[in-house]
């Protein structure tokens, strides 16, 4: 099926589009997202989400007739910066459809060409679709379970260095 969407990495310009997603997303969703029952999202957490220097942190996002219907995100650790912990989410009505696969992709792939190597995420334990999209990005990925929480913990590998021609 071929899906109305956009992929590009984060810009300034997106913090409304942010802010008119978040009501668009179910408590489920969210409590998925931020494993907690967020009902709102302070005015500091949206720009935080939003204003990302694409290095240290960045954030790749999914439009649909110009709205944010996906975000996925990798923030490196400030001790270590090849490692990054990643997150995602895609609005309820599009869920199902490949997005987050989409997403994470694109974020993994940026994270590896800047120098991560070393990828984390929590992840509830009964959050099937958030564990097989870990299973297919990270197929080597360590996945440590307690209290609910899935502790995911992998290793990307070096990028393929472009092709050389001539
Ligand atoms: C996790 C999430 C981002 C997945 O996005 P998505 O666009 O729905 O996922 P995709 O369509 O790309 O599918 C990803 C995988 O999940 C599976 N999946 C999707 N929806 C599913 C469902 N309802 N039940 C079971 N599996 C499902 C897909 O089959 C696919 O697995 P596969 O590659 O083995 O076939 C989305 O469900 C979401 O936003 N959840 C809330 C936030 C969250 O959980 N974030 C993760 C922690 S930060």
């Amino acid at each position: 099926m071929h899906l109305p969407v956009a992929t590009r990495p984060i810009r300034d310009d997106d913090l409304l589009r942010l802010v008119r997603l978040w009501p668009r997303l179910s408590p489920e969703t969210r409590y998925r997202r931020f494993h907690a029952p967020v009902q709102t999202l302070p005015p500091a957490a949206v720009r935080r989400l939003v204003h990302v220097d694409h290095d240290t942190r960045e954030a790749v996002v999914a439009l649909v007739a110009d709205e944010v219907v996906g975000v996925a995100r990798y923030d490196r650790s400030p001790t270590d910066r090849g490692s990054a912990e990643l997150a995602v989410v895609v609005e309820d009505d599009w869920q199902g459809l490949g997005l987050g696969r989409q997403l994470m992709r694109e974020v993994v792939a940026l994270a590896a060409v800047r120098g991560v190597r070393r990828l984390t995420a929590d992840v509830q334990e009964d959050n099937v679709p958030a564990l097989r999209l870990v299973a297919r990005l990270l197929p080597t990925a360590s996945v440590e379970c307690e209290d609910g929480i899935c502790a995911v913990d992998g290793s990307i590998g070096t990028p393929r260095p472009a092709l050389v021609t001539g």
